[in-house]
């Protein structure tokens, strides 16, 4: 039996628009996610249903200030240290680099500041991964162009990737591209600052986008190996497996469809072209896509070396109407399993379905996978004495962290790390709330942006530092 790896990655993940806050600092651009607000109107925002411009003024800005990571990197990684991390996943602002997205040259200042974390990280033996795009165009970008619907996003994405090999080479080595790629067709303005003018034809704007994030992402892994073929890319999508809500064929086929649906994104940049299955569907729904002389080779030659992927959630669905009792769950709405308990929130727990989703996709890609998110947001307590007894999110990693160790040891699935989301408390991308909690470490900051900032252990934090110092053998049942 093969044990995870000694070198296994451990660690946490974050993304810059939920942690960094300094929305305008050092020279940074407006981003796409710093005009969704949190509240009522977040959702048609997300979706791209409602433009920003047409907001009342006075809303609440969440990215605005987030965790405020941008002034607190020195103590942050120094708690990221002392619970042992291997590895920290965090994105890089693409405004904070390219304000506009427009200019010749990149922000100093911008890049220094992620220089500087960087190096934080490494002197603590903390391997860096980059996102390099989770969810935030420079709104610029957006206002001019209309975001990745326009052809033109291919090359300023370029300008940008390559901007950040150039400059941490020799001191990052895993990529994404980017995060949760599959959301696009999903919240498309949160995914990729889309959002649809009246009568314009949705499929074909999404799928249009999608090419060009294709395209984008297979160019940018050109770049990557021509600057360091050691580079190490990946893709990353919200995975969870879709089951059947009986053994009625019908509803055998649709849960085989809808995995299908969700593996789209990954099949291309994975196996490099566009699976039979999406060719069908695209030409059914009139959906022809605008490619341009040598898309093709790019895709089939620039494949992925890994695959990146989050896991909150299994999926269902039915089609017998049986019980068409619907849950949320990152976003994708599933119908409730009876079999399942459910976080605050409606997404439903279910550890073996980590371990059904990790089977899924090594068995489909035969590449190594990377679980980069994982966790559950939970309204936690603080008690009098200053304390968070979180338990339930003990409860709830130490059985996903259990059947990821039945994947790798009993299924023979590849892995190279495993960082949950929010290691330490940031705001909820879906809700804009800060009180979903994901961390092993308390922030004092309320839904309202009042707080002190100030950061503090949960009960977790040790118990997490344990399961790394046994590289998993803690949690083991
Ligand atoms: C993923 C995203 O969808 O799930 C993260 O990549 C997000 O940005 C995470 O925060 C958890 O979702 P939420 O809505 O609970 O913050």
């Amino acid at each position: 039996m093969s044990r995870l790896k000694e070198n296994f990655l451990w660690g946490g993940a974050t993304a810059a628009n939920q942690a960094e806050g300094g929305y305008l600092s050092g020279g940074k651009g407006l981003g796409t996610v710093d005009v969704i607000p949190q509240g009522n109107y977040r959702f048609d925002i997300m979706q791209g249903k409602l433009d920003y411009r047409d907001l009342p003024e006075g809303l609440h800005y969440p990215s605005h200030k987030a965790i405020d990571m941008y002034s607190h990197i020195k103590e942050d990684v120094k708690l990221m240290a002392e619970m042992g991390f291997k590895a920290y996943r965090f994105s890089v602002s693409w405004a904070r680099i390219f304000p506009t997205g427009e200019e010749a040259q990149p922000n100093e200042e911008g890049l220094a500041f992620y220089e500087t974390l960087i190096d934080e990280l490494l002197a603590h033996n903390i391997e860096p991964i980059i996102t390099i795009c989770h969810f935030d165009v420079p709104l610029y970008l957006y206002n001019e162009y209309g975001s990745w619907k326009n052809r033109k996003m291919v090359d300023f994405y370029a300008k940008y990737a390559k901007t950040l090999f150039e400059r941490f080479n020799g001191k990052v080595t895993y990529w994404m591209t980017f995060n949760e790629i599959n959301m696009l067709l999903h919240l498309p303005f949160m995914g990729a600052g889309i959002a649809f003018e009246e009568g314009e034809n949705e499929q074909q704007v999404l799928y249009q986008a999608a090419h060009h994030e294709l395209v984008a992402s297979a160019l940018v892994t050109k770049i990557a190996k021509e600057i360091n073929p050691n580079f190490q890319i990946g893709c990353m999508i919200a995975a969870g497996q879709y089951y059947a809500q009986t053994s009625h064929p019908d509803d055998v086929l649709a849960a085989a469809q809808k995995n299908q649906d969700n593996f789209f994104f990954i099949d291309v940049q994975s196996r490099g072209e566009y699976p039979t299955y999406a060719k069908s569907f695209m030409e059914r729904e009139g959906i022809v896509l605008a490619m341009e002389e040598g898309d093709e080779d790019l895709l089939r030659e620039n494949t992925v070396d890994y695959i990146g992927f989050s896991y909150y959630s299994s999926r269902m669905v039915g089609t017998l109407n049986q019980d068409t009792s619907m849950t949320s769950g990152n976003v994708f709405p599933t119908l409730r399993n009876p079999y399942l308990k459910a976080s605050e929130w409606g997404w439903q727990i279910d550890p073996v379905g980590l371990r059904i989703t990790m089977n899924a996709l090594y068995d489909r890609y035969q590449k190594p996978l990377f679980i980069v998110e994982n966790g559950l947001g939970a309204n936690d307590v603080v008690e009098a004495d200053g304390s968070i007894q979180d338990d339930y999110r003990i409860d709830y990693l130490s059985q996903h962290i259990n059947e990821m160790i039945k994947a790798v040891e009993l299924d023979g699935v590849d892995l190279i790390g495993y960082t949950p989301w929010g290691w330490i408390d940031i705001v909820s991308a879906s809700s804009g709330e800060m009180k979903k909690r994901y961390g092993f470490v308390y922030v004092d900051l309320d839904n309202d942006g009042n707080g002190t900032l100030a950061r503090s252990k949960k009960k977790s934090f040790d118990w997490y530092k344990e399961v790394i110092a046994s590289n998993g053998e803690s949690v083991r049942k």
